[in-house]
């Protein structure tokens, strides 16, 4: 790597994570396991949203052993609105792993460490540095576009294969006494300085040793090609109630988005279909709807990262007539509260309180 300023880069770098850095839960502690739970819940998720999760999730499961056999269903009600539930499951996969495998000590290395289910590169490379103190890359989407300023690094960032470059650029870079420091030194930077749009670059501490700044064009880096746009797909959502005040909720299928969660039946909308979506669920739970407002309840669009739901809410009053399957119950507005509900559904449950 051609770059004059390692040395006052990374010493830089620290010694301003020291004195600047954000007053974060996780970083009070050096426990693998807590760190290994924040790091997960802060893949895809901004900090101000992680606080709070993190906080009760460590209430509720103090140590490995108390989550690596938690009931599925409390887990991920845990987790709920967070997003991205498969990441719980895999923490908890992982978790027992270590439990079983490895006498409850989160391994220190990166060989051993990656083998834990959703244990990643990254993931790998936060707890080793953080916890163990082991000079290991942590590079993500921030990290990115931090070192691509930093080193004019003009790779495409949304092409798999650049992330290596990244990662040597770190292992070139990484503070080896303090490396925990020099790792969330970019995460910090990254969030609060050198920022997507409008970097702030003149309260930047490596201005002076950023090659972008010097050359005038830290904006128009990381070079990052477009993605191909979102899916969408759209579905008639039933709040399907009983006479006895009761609501008809199904549980989605166990592998796939949102596994496991439960929600409100919803039907796709095909274009082709011949069977409106009132028939499809009526046939789907041998139920009588015997009062259908067409009127929408509401109707509102999720954004998924690949996919957006467009979702239209019918309420509509139900009997139904024969038991029902083991994916569906019939339950109380305060017995939903205990189910874990994806985040739209819990839009429309706000509806209904
Ligand atoms: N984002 C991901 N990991 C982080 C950490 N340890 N501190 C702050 N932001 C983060």
């Amino acid at each position: 790597m051609k770059y004059p300023y390692k040395k006052e880069f990374t010493s830089t770098l620290v010694e301003w994570y020291h004195n600047e850095k954000r007053d974060l839960p996780w970083r009070r502690t050096d426990d693998p396991y807590k760190i290994w739970v924040s790091e997960v819940m802060l893949q895809q998720t901004r900090v101000d949203t992680v606080k709070p999760y993190y906080n009760r999730f460590l209430e509720k499961y103090p140590t490995l052993e108390s989550l690596a056999y938690a009931p599925q269903e409390e887990l991920l009600k845990m987790w709920e609105g967070l997003g991205y539930y498969s990441r719980a499951r895999n923490l908890q996969s992982g978790v027992r792993e270590v439990v079983e495998k490895y006498n409850g000590q989160v391994p220190d290395n990166r060989h051993d460490i990656s083998k834990l289910k959703g244990v990643g590169p990254y993931t790998a490379g936060a707890i080793l540095s953080i916890a163990y103190n082991k000079p290991e890359h942590a590079v993500d989407g921030n990290v990115m576009r931090v070192l691509s300023r930093v080193l004019l690094i003009q790779e495409d960032i949304a092409l798999p294969k650049t992330k290596k470059i990244f990662e040597e650029a770190v292992t070139g870079l990484i503070d080896q006494n303090d490396p925990g420091a020099f790792n969330q030194g970019l995460m910090d930077l990254g969030a609060q300085i050198c920022t997507p749009t409008s970097p702030k670059c003149l309260l930047c501490p490596v201005r002076e040793y950023c090659t972008a700044f010097n050359e005038g064009n830290p904006e128009e880096l990381p070079v990052k090609s477009k993605k191909t746009k979102t899916k969408r797909v759209t579905f008639d959502v039933f709040v399907a109630k009983n006479s006895e005040g009761k609501y008809l909720l199904e549980k989605r299928p166990d592998q796939g988005l949102l596994a496991s969660m439960w929600q409100f039946p919803m039907i796709e909308i095909a274009p082709e279909s011949v069977q409106s979506t009132h028939e499809i669920l009526q046939e789907n739970y041998k139920l009588r709807i015997f009062q259908t407002s067409n009127e929408l309840l509401m109707k509102f669009k999720h954004i998924f990262s690949h996919l957006t739901w467009e979702m239209n809410c019918y309420l509509i009053e139900v009997e139904i007539e024969r038991e029902l399957p083991d994916c569906a119950k019939l339950v109380t507005l305060e017995e939903i509260k205990e189910l874990p509900m994806s985040v739209p559904m819990l839009k429309i449950l706000n509806i209904l309180k």
